[in-house]
């Protein structure tokens, strides 16, 4: 069974995720901490989805500075995700990847694997980029039986 998982503080991913789930479909469950503050080095969860009964999951987040939110990081201290297969995006606003969207990925690659999970897709879509609407789409029409 498959699952789409994010942490959307402003809406962008949840926009992303949306359009993925106009195909797939699935269930869609929302990281959301108490507060939403981004300097929260230890965030509280109001809501911290449980993965157990999902097989294939995409998982979401946006950058922040330079990084992966406090939020995503700590949810992702807190999972496993053994034997699953877990599909990564990210949105991000600086016009290059490499201001914070590869190594953003790269890190949400490393702590899923080190939770038992299978790292599948990886994806970065630049909210600045002209070609924004069509990496999107590239991304949403993958997930097309
Ligand atoms: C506190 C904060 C820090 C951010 N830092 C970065 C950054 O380092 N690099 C970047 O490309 N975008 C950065 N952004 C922009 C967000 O990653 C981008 O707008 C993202 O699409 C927001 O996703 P959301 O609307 O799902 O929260 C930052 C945004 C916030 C609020």
């Amino acid at each position: 069974m498959d699952a789409i998982v994010i942490y959307s503080e402003t809406g962008n991913t949840r926009l992303v995720a949306i359009k993925i789930n106009e195909i797939k479909k699935v269930d869609l469950l929302e990281i959301i901490p108490e507060n939403d503050d981004p300097n929260i080095t230890s965030p509280v969860f109001k809501k911290k989805p449980d993965v157990k009964s999902y097989d294939h999951i995409i998982l979401g987040s946006p950058v922040h500075g330079f990084t992966l939110p406090h939020v995503t990081k700590t949810y992702l201290t807190q999972t496993r995700f053994d034997g699953k297969t877990v599909d990564l995006f990210i949105t991000h606003f600086f016009p290059f990847a490499w201001m914070g969207g590869n190594q953003t990925l790269k890190l949400m690659k490393w702590m899923v694997e080190q939770q038992g999970g299978i790292v599948g897709k990886m994806t970065c879509i630049n909210w600045k980029n002209k070609k924004r609407e069509k990496d999107i789409e590239t991304l949403v029409s993958s997930y097309q039986k």
